[in-house]
């Protein structure tokens, strides 16, 4: 069966018109799935899976069926079920059937994303390895279905999530091209916020506050007690609540205060503190906060006009 497709270098420049970098790893999924492969993208919370799959799945002009894998994805979630109602009045049929994610993609030759693929309960995996393996799905009492051509899958998965990694099978891993989307560059990031906060508020943001705001989100995933950071989802949020807090208290985006606050409330819900730390979350934001901020600190205790925060003293 021929799967693959032509793609022209334009495609990699229209990617690149909703996908901050990612360069490489847009090249690698645009070539897996032109070549008619499936594809396994691994990378933590919040690295651009669904976006650069999104503006891929738009390039190449398939359709986008997507699916959130956790542990009530059984094998009739995915495929489709009869209708209860309709099986009633008129007995087990075609008819009576619905379709679900991957019978619709199937028959549409769409592109399948599997979200947090790990979470999938193992029988579910196995109707996905079956697919994979036949590129045709029999479903009981309605027929066998063939993949339309252009129908492809892509997995999304997270390497910190516990539940469940090491069930991912062989059989998957064997038929999948692996992708890895591992943490934005740290120019990336600061142009993934600037983007994003312009987008919710319509004016862009001081750079040099984004800047400070994207080191601090990246310093929580090297920090000794920290087993997960934060993605860069909190430096957007972390941002954003500063702009609101500000104007609530009626000071400056800049008063230290409410930066410091803005950090807790967008960092500390998503770092994952190692068992045994004895420290809390808002204690560790804290910490790296006053390392990020540092300079902008200490210029604040040579001018009285700007109060630093109330609490521990600045480290030196
Ligand atoms: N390279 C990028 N270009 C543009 N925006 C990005 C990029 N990476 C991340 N983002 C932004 O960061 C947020 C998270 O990205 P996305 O949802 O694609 O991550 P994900 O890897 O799918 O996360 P999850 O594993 O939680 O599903 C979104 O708001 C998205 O717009
Ligand atoms: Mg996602």
């Amino acid at each position: 069966m021929v799967t693959a497709m032509n793609l022209a270098p334009s495609a990699l420049a229209t990617v690149e018109t909703a996908v901050v970098g990612r360069r490489r790893e847009t090249e690698l999924v645009l070539a897996a799935l032109a070549a008619g492969r499936n594809v396994l993208l691994e990378g933590p919370p919040g690295t651009g899976k669904s976006t650069l799959l999104r503006s891929v799945a738009s390039v190449i002009g398939t359709e986008f069926v997507f699916v959130e894998g956790n542990a009530e994805l059984t094998p009739a979630r995915l495929l489709g079920s009869h209708d209860p109602a309709q099986v009633l009045e008129r007995g087990y049929s075609a008819d009576t059937f619905v379709d679900g994610p991957l019978l619709t993609a199937l028959r549409a030759g769409s592109l399948l994303y599997v979200e947090e693929i790990n979470r999938v309960p193992e029988e579910t995996l196995n109707v996905l390895v079956t697919v994979m393996a036949e590129r045709e799905v029999h479903v009981p009492r309605v027929g066998i279905f063939p993949a339309e051509h252009g129908f492809r899958m892509v997995a999304a998965m997270n390497p910190f999530d516990a539940v469940g990694t090491g069930r991912i099978s062989a059989a998957i891993y064997d038929r999948t091209c692996r992708v890895e989307m591992g943490y934005q560059t740290d120019v990336d990031e600061v142009d993934i916020v600037a983007a994003a906060v312009h987008q919710a508020e319509g004016e862009p943001v001081e750079a040099e506050r984004t800047r400070l705001t994207v080191a601090l989100a990246r310093s929580t995933r090297s920090h000794a007690d920290i087993r997960v950071g934060s993605s860069v989802r909190g430096a957007i949020d972390m941002e954003l609540v500063t702009q609101q807090l500000a104007a609530l208290r009626s000071t400056d985006v800049d008063d230290l205060a409410v930066s410091l606050d803005a950090a807790k409330t967008a960092l500390s819900g998503r770092i994952r503190l190692y068992e045994g730390s004895g420290r809390s979350a808002d204690e560790v934001v804290e910490e790296l906060w006053r390392a990020a901020f540092a300079e902008r600190i200490a210029e604040a205790g040579a001018d009285s006009g700007k109060a630093p925060p109330s609490g521990k003293a600045p480290t030196p």
